[in-house]
C-alpha cells in the first residue's frame, strides 16, 4: 500500500491532523494498536483553547462542540477558605475557553473521517516506522497475524507517550528532558451537577482538588492522591469526603454526590523532546512532550503541533516549498516550552510537595493573595490559560 502521510496514533492529534489532509486533498492512513471501543473509552482532556476550537472548525468538525460545548470566562482560585476568581475574558480582551470533553471530540473526529471513508487500521500490533531518515519512509505493522507494509512520503507519530515512533529515533539523536512529580491524581466522573459553573482550582493543607465537568448534569471531579494509591483504596464515599474537605465550606455545603461511573489515578511529569522532527518522520503531540494536567494544556498542545504541522504539509504538496516543514519542530517547541512552564508553576503553586511543610503552605497561600491583588500577576495567569498564540 502506498500514500503520502502515514499517521501513528488515532488520538486527538492524529484524528484532526489525518481530517485536515483530507479536506486538502492529502491521502493519509491512520494506524493504531487498539480499537474504536477502547480509544472511546478514554476519559481525559476537558478545557479546550480558541485555538484549538479554531482549528477544530478549521477541520469542519466543530458543529457538536458549539451545541453542547459549554464557554468559561473564567474559574476560580480557591485557599485558605477563599475563592479568587481568574476573570479570563476581562483580563484576555475578550478570550475564553470551552469546556467539551476530549472523548466527545474524539468521537466527531472519528465520526466525520468514516463519513469520509478516511482509512484507519485499528488494532495494528508491532507497528514500526522506518527509513524516515532517508527517501523510503514506510511503516510495518501486523494486522490479522499478516504484516503489512504502507510506503509514504512522510510519518507523523502522534502515538502518545507509550508510542513506537519515538522510540524508533536513534537514541544520539534525541534529547530528553523530564520531571515527574511525587504525586498523582484521582479523577472521577459523576452524574450529579457541578459544584459550581465555572472551574474550581482548590490549594489546601491536605493536597490539591479540582473542579471541572463535562455537561450540566455531568462532573469531573479530582483529588490529588499518593502515587502508591490504588483506585481500590478509594470508595466513592471516601473520595466524596475528601473532596469537601478540601473546598471552602460554601462550596462543599452545596456540593450534590452520587455514584461515580469512572475512576482512574494518573501520574504527573513534564516531559519533553527535542527535537520534534528526525527527516521524514514528526512527533505531535504526547509522542513529544507531556504537561501535568494542572493548566489544561495536553491536548490544546497537542492541537498547536497540528496546526504547525498542517502548515508544513500543505506547503510542501500545495507550494513545493519545505520552509515551514524545516520550521516545524522550532516552531513548535517554542509554544511548547511556555506551556511545560506554565504547567509546572499552575502544578507548584496549588500541590501539596513532601517538602511543602508549614513554610511552603505560607508561600503558596502568599502568590495566590498576590495574584488577587494584582492585575499584572492574574492577567499573566490568564493569558497563558486561555492559551498564548500560535
Ligand atoms: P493520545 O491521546 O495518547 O493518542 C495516541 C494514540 O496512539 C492512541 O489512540 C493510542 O492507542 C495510539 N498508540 C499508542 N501507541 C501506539 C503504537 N505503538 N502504535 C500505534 N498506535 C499507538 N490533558 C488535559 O489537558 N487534562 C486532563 O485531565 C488530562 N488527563 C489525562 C489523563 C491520562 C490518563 C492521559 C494519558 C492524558 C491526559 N491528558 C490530560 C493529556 C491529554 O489527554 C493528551 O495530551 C492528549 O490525549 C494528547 O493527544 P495525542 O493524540 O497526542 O495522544
Ligand atoms: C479538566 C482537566 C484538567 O487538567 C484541567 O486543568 C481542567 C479540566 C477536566 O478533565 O475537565
Amino acid at each position: 500500500m502506498r500514500t503520502k502521510v502515514v499517521i501513528i496514533g488515532s488520538g486527538p492529534s492524529g484524528l484532526l491532523l489525518g481530517q485536515l489532509l483530507t479536506n486538502a486533498g492529502i491521502d493519509n492512513v491512520i494506524v493504531d494498536r487498539v480499537g474504536k471501543e477502547h480509544i472511546l473509552s478514554r476519559v481525559r482532556a476537558g478545557v479546550l483553547e480558541e485555538g484549538t476550537v479554531g482549528l477544530v472548525d478549521r477541520a469542519g468538525v466543530g458543529e457538536r462542540l458549539h451545541r453542547e460545548g459549554l464557554p468559561h470566562d473564567g474559574f476560580s482560585l480557591t485557599f485558605d477558605g477563599r475563592d479568587h476568581r481568574i476573570d479570563l475574558f476581562d483580563l484576555t480582551g475578550g478570550k475564553r475557553v470551552m469546556v467539551y470533553g476530549q472523548t466527545e471530540l474524539t468521537r466527531d473526529l472519528i465520526e466525520r473521517r468514516e463519513r469520509d471513508g478516511g482509512v484507519v487500521i485499528y488494532d495494528a500490533v508491532n507497528v514500526v516506522p522506518s527509513g524516515f531518515d532517508g527517501d523510503h519512509p514506510h511503516v510495518t505493522f501486523e494486522k490479522d497475524g499478516v504484516t503489512q507494509r504502507i510506503d509514504c512520503d512522510f510519518i507523523a507519530g502522534c502515538d502518545g507517550f507509550h508510542g513506537a515512533s519515538r522510540k524508533a529515533v536513534p537514541e544520539g539523536a534525541i534529547k530528553t528532558f523530564e520531571k515527574i512529580y511525587p504525586f498523582g491524581w484521582l479523577g472521577i466522573l459523576a452524574d450529579v451537577p457541578p459544584v459550581n459553573h465555572e472551574l474550581i482550582y482548590a490549594n489546601h493543607p491536605r493536597g490539591f482538588a479540582l473542579c471541572s465537568m463535562r455537561s450540566e448534569t455531568r462532573s469531573r471531579y479530582y483529588v490529588q492522591c499518593s502515587l502508591d494509591d490504588k483506585v481500590e483504596m478509594w470508595s466513592d464515599d471516601r473520595f466524596w469526603d475528601e473532596l469537601r474537605r478540601r473546598l471552602p465550606a460554601h462550596h462543599a455545603e452545596v456540593m450534590v454526590t452520587g455514584p461515580s461511573f469512572e475512576k482512574s489515578i494518573a501520574p504527573l511529569r513534564s516531559f519533553v523532546v527535542e527535537p520534534m522532527r528526525f527527516g521524514r518522520m514528526f512527533l505531535v503531540g504526547d509522542a513529544a512532550h507531556i504537561v501535568p494536567p494542572t493548566g489544561a494544556k495536553g491536548l490544546n498542545l497537542a492541537a498547536s503541533d497540528v496546526y504547525y504541522l498542517i502548515e508544513g504539509l500543505l506547503e510542501h504538496y500545495q507550494e513545493k516549498s519545505d520552509a515551514a516543514l524545516d520550521a516545524y519542530s522550532a516552531r513548535a517547541l517554542s509554544r511548547v516550552w511556555k506551556a511545560v512552564r506554565f504547567s509546572w508553576s499552575m502544578t507548584t503553586l496549588l500541590h501539596r510537595f513532601p517538602d511543602t511543610g508549614d513554610f511552603g503552605q505560607k508561600i503558596q497561600e502568599a502568590e495566590l493573595d498576590y495574584l488577587t491583588h494584582s492585575r499584572a500577576a492574574s492577567t499573566a495567569m490568564a493569558e497563558n490559560y486561555v492559551g498564548l498564540p500560535y
